[in-house]
C-alpha cells in the first residue's frame, strides 16, 4: 500500500473520526466561560485528553494532597497504562501491523526539562520511564530496544504487552489487513494529561501506544516535544490527541502555548491549532485531531476537527466531563 493511502485509511481506524458537513462551530460549558471571564485563579487542577476520568482522580488526589503536579502526571497517566481494556495506551495496547506493541510516552516539567521513549517494547509504563530518562540522563529521547534496556537498568520489568483480545483483533485484522473507517471512538485513545498544582507550577504527560496496526518503527505526535505535549510554567501547557502526523507537521502544542503567550484565551488557541491543520489539508475530514490546554490561571480550552471529543477535569474537587467544541458538526 503506497504511504498516502497507508496514512488515510490507518487514520479512520485508530483514532475515530465522523464525516459530515462543515461549519465552524465553538462549545463552551457554563464552568468555561466562568473562568474566561472571571480570570479567578482556580489551581490544583487536572485537565486530560477523553473520559479519563480514573486517570484525573488519581492525579487529582496527589494535588489535593499538596503533591508536586509532574507526581501527580505520573499518578494519572499510569492509570491508563496499567488499563487492559484501553487498546491505545500502554499494557493491552493495539499492537502495529506485525504484531508488537510500542510504545510511546513523554513528560514535560515546571523547569521545562523533557524526557520521552519512542517504539518501546515490552514495559508497561512508559510515562514513568519517561520521567527517568528525564531526570537520570544527560538525553531526553530514547527509542526502541535502547529505551527497553534503559527501562530493565532503572528496575522495570519486561513483560508481555499483547493481550489475548488485542491479539484476537490484530489475527482479524490481518486476514484482510484493510481498514475501515469506524465512527467517532469516544473515550479512546491517547492520553494527554496536564496539571497544575497548588504551588501554581505546570507539568504535563501523554502516552499511546499510538496508531492500531501502524507500520513497524512508525512514532507518533506522543512522545515528540511541542507536538503532542509542551508545557511553559511561565504560560501553560497544552497536550494533543488524535492523527499524530498532523500534529506534527503542525507543531500543535508548542504553537498553542506560544498562542497563549501572546494573549489568547486556551479556548481561542485550541481551535487555531485546530484550524491550521484543517485549513492546509483537504483530507480533514478523513482523520481527527484534538487538543487541550490551559493556562496559569487554571483557565482551560478544547477543541478538535470533528465532534465526539471531550476532556475529563478535575478542579475546585469536582470532576467534569467537558464537551468539546469541533469545526466540523455533525449534520
Ligand atoms: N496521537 C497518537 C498518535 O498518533 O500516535
Amino acid at each position: 500500500m503506497k504511504r498516502r493511502n497507508f496514512l488515510k485509511n490507518a487514520s479512520l481506524t485508530g483514532l475515530g473520526l465522523a464525516v459530515v458537513p462543515s461549519i465552524i462551530s465553538c462549545e463552551t460549558d457554563k464552568k468555561e466561560q466562568k473562568a474566561t471571564a472571571t480570570g479567578k485563579i482556580v489551581v490544583p487542577v487536572v485537565v486530560a485528553t477523553w473520559r479519563f476520568h480514573n486517570a484525573t482522580k488519581a492525579a487529582w488526589e496527589v494535588l489535593e494532597k499538596g503533591g508536586e503536579s509532574i507526581d501527580a502526571i505520573i499518578a494519572g497517566c499510569r492509570v491508563e497504562e496499567a488499563d487492559l481494556k484501553n487498546t491505545t495506551v500502554g499494557n493491552g495496547g493495539s499492537p502495529d501491523r506485525d504484531g508488537n506493541v510500542t510504545l510511546d510516552a513523554c513528560i514535560m516539567n515546571k523547569e521545562g526539562n523533557y524526557g520521552a521513549v519512542v517504539c518501546m517494547e515490552n514495559i508497561a509504563h512508559p510515562i514513568s520511564v519517561a520521567r527517568k530518562v528525564m531526570e537520570e540522563t544527560p538525553h531526553v529521547i530514547f527509542a526502541g530496544k535502547g529505551a527497553e534496556q534503559f527501562a530493565v537498568e532503572q528496575g522495570f520489568k519486561r513483560e508481555n504487552l499483547l493481550t489475548e483480545s488485542s491479539k484476537r483483533a490484530w489475527e482479524k485484522w490481518k486476514v484482510k489487513s484493510e481498514y475501515k473507517p469506524i465512527i467517532n471512538i469516544e473515550n479512546h485513545d491517547t492520553i494527554g494529561m496536564l496539571a497544575i498544582d497548588k504551588n501554581g507550577d505546570i507539568s504535563g504527560g501523554c502516552t499511546t501506544s499510538g496508531m492500531a496496526y501502524k507500520m513497524a518503527g512508525r512514532v507518533g505526535d506522543s512522545a515528540v516535544i511541542g507536538s503532542g505535549l509542551f508545557i511553559d510554567n511561565t504560560v501553560g501547557g497544552a497536550t494533543a490527541t488524535g492523527m499524530g502526523e498532523e500534529v506534527l507537521k503542525t507543531v500543535g502544542s508548542f504553537l498553542i502555548v506560544e498562542l497563549m503567550r501572546q494573549g489568547r484565551t486556551p479556548q481561542e488557541a485550541c481551535e487555531e491549532g485546530v484550524r491550521r491543520i484543517v485549513e492546509s489539508n483537504p483530507n480533514h475530514n478523513n482523520f481527527q485531531v484534538g487538543y487541550v490546554a490551559l493556562n496559569k490561571k487554571g483557565e482551560y480550552g478544547c477543541y478538535c476537527i470533528h465532534g465526539g471529543f471531550g476532556i475529563s477535569k478535575y478542579q475546585e474537587g469536582e470532576q467534569t466531563y467537558v464537551k468539546s467544541g469541533s469545526y466540523i458538526k455533525k449534520a
